[in-house]
């Protein structure tokens, strides 16, 4: 995978049904939009209407929840079919998932799960991304999560995983901002020794958001403005690694639009100051 094949798409929106007729209205403040792959799988016919609507005006990239890629017993696959589907009939220049599981034992626990950063389980996560690769040639891109425990027995540390797995499967990274703020100021890491130990040109597309403060943890809740330390991390990935797009993903507490689109005009001229796009 190389990124120089990927177009610049600037800085774009998780879609969520309230923004509907503020994306309309405002059409020139958003450049791209991330559509949560999981609404339209099986979809009505009014959601089937909607991604219609918005790919005829956004450039639109699909972004998963449930694939759970590190999933022992590997995907399942009548799902893993529908999110192919999906992907290849709308055709973006990438996709997302999450380097999670979510699904064990046949049963899903709705929620991303850190995996244990072993050999066994980049195994695992790089034999399931292969299954996927095999069902479309739309470049994956990986996303790291915030995680509240790591778990126990790490041969190797997260940024050394996340190289591991980019380095065996091809896939690019997505890189959320406000994970690595997260994982870092809840288990004492250093931002920038785990940016130094990341593959940097691999990383394609950035999330950012704010989150919330609960009993001295930083929870990734997507419900408050980016606060200055994550906009600093932002512009430092910006700086050292080829990223095509930076994606606002509010899911709480939200804001009058005009505040999303003033945080997509302050990340697009952070992005045109570093020279990723004009
Ligand atoms: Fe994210």
């Amino acid at each position: 995978m190389d990124n120089n094949s990927f177009p610049a798409l600037g800085a774009g929106l998780g879609f969520r049904e309230p923004f509907l007729s503020d994306l309309f209205l405002h059409r020139g403040q958003v450049d791209w939009l991330e559509i949560v792959t999981d609404h339209y799988l099986d979809a009505a016919p009014e959601k089937a209407r909607e991604l219609d609507l918005l790919a005829a005006h956004f450039p639109l990239i699909p972004h998963g929840l449930n694939l759970s890629l590190g999933s022992a017993e590997g995907l399942d696959e009548e799902y893993a079919d529908k999110v192919a589907a999906l992907v290849n009939r709308l055709r973006p220049p990438w996709w997302s998932e999450h380097i999670a599981w979510t699904r064990a034992g046949g049963v899903s626990i709705g929620h991303l799960t850190p995996l244990p950063w072993t050999r066994e389980a980049l195994d695992v996560l790089c034999r399931n991304i292969a299954a996927m690769q095999r069902r479309t040639d739309i470049p994956l891109i990986l996303e790291n999560i915030s995680y509240i425990v790591a778990l126990p027995g790490a041969e190797m540390t997260e940024a050394q995983f996340l190289s591991e797995v980019t380095e065996r499967t091809g896939c690019g990274l997505l890189l959320d901002v406000t994970n690595l703020y997260a994982n870092a100021v809840n288990h004492g890491g250093d931002p920038a020794a785990f940016l130094d130990a990341l593959p940097l040109e691999r990383v394609v597309q950035l999330h950012f958001v704010g989150g919330r403060w609960q009993d001295g943890v930083f929870v990734d809740s997507h419900s408050s403005p980016t606060p200055p330390e994550v906009w600093a991390l932002m512009d430092e990935v910006l700086t050292r690694a080829p990223v095509k797009g930076v994606l606002l993903e509010r899911d709480e507490d939200l804001p009058p639009f005009s505040e999303l689109a003033a945080e997509l005009e302050r990340a697009r001229s952070l992005g045109r100051q570093r020279g990723r796009w004009a």
